[in-house]
């Protein structure tokens, strides 16, 4: 075990840990943040994507020891009160369906909007192309992904 001290969503947390531990589940077991989903373990799935200094981070390849002072932004940090364009683009569209890979597609979408105001289908496509939905929403994500572009581009 090792002591960290990490910056989360703005506020400063303590943890005693192994030093190998993903973020992942340092968040969900030690911060009781579980907005973000485990899904794969390995990388591949998408579901636990973070935000490490404003980037799209998969937190589940992410050791506690690996992160220092860089912040760390979830899904509940995204904005105080859901107000972020991609979450609100997200309910006008209706993107979820059973919900579980939703955060981890929001995270990433928001990182791509960061770098990518305005991204076209393909960039969209291949931005989002690690983030894996079950359910299949991925054309509702697009449209989403695109109509928060539009609010943030007038
Ligand atoms: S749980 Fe991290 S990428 Fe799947
Ligand atoms: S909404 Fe069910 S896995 Fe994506």
């Amino acid at each position: 075990m090792a002591k960290f001290k990490l910056k989360v969503n703005g506020k400063n947390f303590d943890v005693d840990v192994d030093p190998s531990t993903p973020v992942l589940w340092v968040l969900r077991d030690h911060i009781n943040l579980v907005g973000t989903k485990y899904g794969c373990g390995v990388g591949s799935c998408g579901a636990c994507t973070i935000h490490l200094n404003g980037k799209a981070l998969r937190s589940c390849q992410l050791p506690v020891a690996a992160v220092g002072v860089q912040e760390i932004t979830t899904i509940e940090g995204l904005s105080e009160h859901g107000e972020h364009p991609v979450q609100k683009a997200w309910l006008e569209q209706d993107v979820a369906q059973c919900g579980y890979c939703q955060t981890g597609q929001i995270m990433t979408a928001a990182a791509l909007l960061k770098t990518k105001p305005n991204p076209t289908d393909e960039e969209i496509d291949s931005y989002m192309s690690g983030n894996i939905c079950r359910c299949g929403t991925y054309t509702r994500i697009r449209t989403a992904i695109k109509t928060a572009a539009k609010s943030t581009t007038k």
